[in-house]
């Protein structure tokens, strides 16, 4: 019997003229018109994501990637094709880049899906065009591959090393507590880029760099090499090379993001000190292939994994040391009694042959041994307690210890506009042992979760030293931010969660030992309160994107994906709970 074969290349996805072979004679003269032979065009194709952006300097190498993946590809028998999608940088997004994480996750997925291709290689870095682009791969199903750009080089400021963004917020706290003034405040702004790429710190973007090389959807050592330097054109080459190679193989992407690979990127999460936003982004990740992460597994597996990074903001140095420390293998090789091995990586062999064939350890100080670690559990700690009985996390590694068990007043502000109308007033009746609470910056309410829960500390606290409080809210904060923060407070406060009832001078009370989180006032009177809460949605819209958003954007324990884009069924749960897990299925 004759064995059907499935199209491949460009005779893939055909359009719909309604005469197969009047599509392919169409498609085949228009590339024709680029100028390709028919030997071209009978190569596999592999697309290139290109999300090279005027608006985007954390790709501001993306042409010089494109090139190098390019080599890569036709070196191992391939035709590259690259083609644009929605580029994302943090601090060019209104009203937030998380608004528009779905979107670019939507256009990934669409976009691979509708061009013939065999094989993608999708090329991000700045925060969430990783999640956004491992979302879309991961509903698409055609084998993917991910590079990131790249952290940018460090600069000096008064031969002091600075870099984006931990030192952008600590000089800007400096200058608010009027400890530097506007003369040097815009010296130190000319320093803290000090080149195209991404935060130089272990912020969301280097966290999504190393947790997709612990997913195995990137070619090992591709986290960390600096976007300016060789060592990153020469992975953007081996990426191109891998993309061709998978096609044979078929590694499409539910084959690598399985729930062992999720169980192996949480652990190193933890262990880098990594940014808040990644339990995030990996539960909508995971989400796409059925698979739900759960946040008790995490908190539990975080206090047996240590971080082990010194890099900011839990500790002092910057990515490129981590790149000359050895990268993510230092850290593979420090947890290896932990991961799941036989995890698949893109390159077709498993997590623990890959860190067989890396390059041996040697004297180092920025990975740290497990018996000598930065900060003896993982990073995040997971709460729970009647403000959040949906959960909360605070990044205990970048607080204050004096203030992990701490009781308070709460001082509360009702969103991000009241926040920005008084937190600087004198009048303001605050103290250093207060709790900053900011309500109505969550999922919907803000919309889009911003990273508002980096609450300033008020100014006349500011300027008598006061440098972190307890901060709590419904939303998220920069991986580069440090104190004492509690976020992603679900259910949020705009659909009604406990923290919409929070008053000015009740008292709330912190105990990260015990994992909870409390407001110390009686159910009768929270019961009260709820009564007087109106029912109607904070926000809503006539039309358009925000309207999709609003209607659909699920909460941060659900990843904040659109309901309608996660898998239909969760059919399996990374971390194990010491049980085997069962083969996830996807929707489409
Ligand atoms: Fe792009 Fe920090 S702003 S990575």
């Amino acid at each position: 019997m004759e064995k059907t074969t499935s199209p491949s290349g460009f005779k893939k996805g055909l359009t719909s003229y309604g005469d197969v072979g009047f599509s392919a004679f169409l498609r085949k003269a228009f590339i024709k018109g680029a100028g390709y032979s028919d030997d071209a065009l009978s190569r596999p194709v592999i697309g290139i994501i290109n999300t090279g952006s005027g608006y985007n300097p954390c790709h501001g190498n993306s042409a010089d990637l494109i090139i190098a993946v390019k080599r890569g590809i036709q070196l191992a028998g391939g035709l590259p094709i690259d083609f644009p999608t929605i580029s994302i940088h943090e601090s060019f997004s209104h009203p937030t880049s998380m608004f528009l994480r779905n979107l670019m996750a939507m256009d990934t997925e669409e976009m691979i899906r509708a061009q013939p291709m065999d094989a993608v290689v999708l090329i991000g870095g700045c925060d969430k065009t990783v999640p956004a682009q491992l979302m879309g791969a991961a509903s698409a199903g055609v084998p993917a591959v991910q590079l990131v750009t790249g952290s940018m080089l460090t600069g000096a400021h008064r031969g002091q090393r600075v870099g984006a963004c931990s030192d952008c917020r600590r000089f800007w706290g400096n200058f608010r507590a009027g400890e530097i003034d506007e003369t040097e405040i815009n010296r130190v702004n000319d320093q803290l880029v000090a080149s195209v790429g991404t935060c130089s710190v272990m912020g969301t973007a280097s966290t999504m760099a190393c947790v997709a090389e612990a997913l195995g959807i990137m070619v090992p050592g591709g986290a960390s090499p600096p976007a300016v330097t060789a060592d990153r054109m020469r992975i953007a080459e081996k990426t191109g090379a891998v993309a061709v190679a998978m096609i044979a193989q078929k590694l499409t992407p539910e084959k690598i993001l399985t729930p062992k690979a999720f169980e192996n990127a949480l652990r190193v999460l933890l262990a880098i000190g990594g940014s808040t936003n990644g339990i995030i982004h990996l539960t909508a990740i995971a989400g796409r292939l059925g698979i739900a992460i759960d946040l008790e597994a995490f908190d539990r597996i975080g206090r047996e994994t240590p971080v082990l990074v010194d890099l900011k903001p839990s500790g002092q140095s910057y990515m490129e040391d981590f790149h000359h420390a050895g990268g993510l293998a230092a850290v593979l090789r420090e947890l290896r009694p932990m991961l799941h091995l036989d995890a698949l990586t893109v390159t077709g062999r498993t997590l623990g042959e890959e860190l067989d064939a890396a390059s041996p350890a040697f004297p180092q100080e920025i990975v740290r041994n497990r018996t000598k670690p930065v900060y003896a559990e993982g990073g995040i700690a997971v709460l729970r307690g009647n403000l959040a009985p949906g959960g909360a996390i605070i990044k205990q590694s970048a607080a204050s210890k004096h203030l992990l068990e701490h009781e308070g007043r709460a001082v509360v502000f009702a969103n991000a506009e009241d926040l920005a109308r008084r937190i600087d007033d004198p009048a303001l009746k605050v103290a250093a042992d207060d709790i900053l609470v900011l309500q109505g910056i969550g999922p919907i309410g803000a919309p889009g979760m911003p990273e508002a829960g980096y609450i300033p500390i008020p100014k006349q606290l500011a300027r008598q030293g006061v440098k972190d409080m307890v901060r709590i809210s419904d939303g998220r904060m920069s991986g580069t931010a440090t104190g004492t923060i509690v976020l992603h407070v679900t259910p949020e406060s705009a659909i009604g969660g406990p923290l919409a009832l929070v008053r000015t001078g009740d008292r709330i009370r912190l105990s990260v030992a015990s994992r909870s989180i409390s407001l110390l006032v009686s159910d009768a009177e929270l019961a009260a309160r709820a009564a007087k809460v109106k029912r109607t949605p904070a926000k809503t819209a006539e039309r358009g994107y925000l309207k999709l958003f609003l209607e659909n954007v699920t909460q941060a324990d659900e990843g904040c994906d659109f309901g309608f884009l996660r898998a239909a069924k969760m059919t399996a749960v990374a971390p194990a709970q010491n049980k085997s897990t069962s083969k996830p299925k996807k929707r489409r």
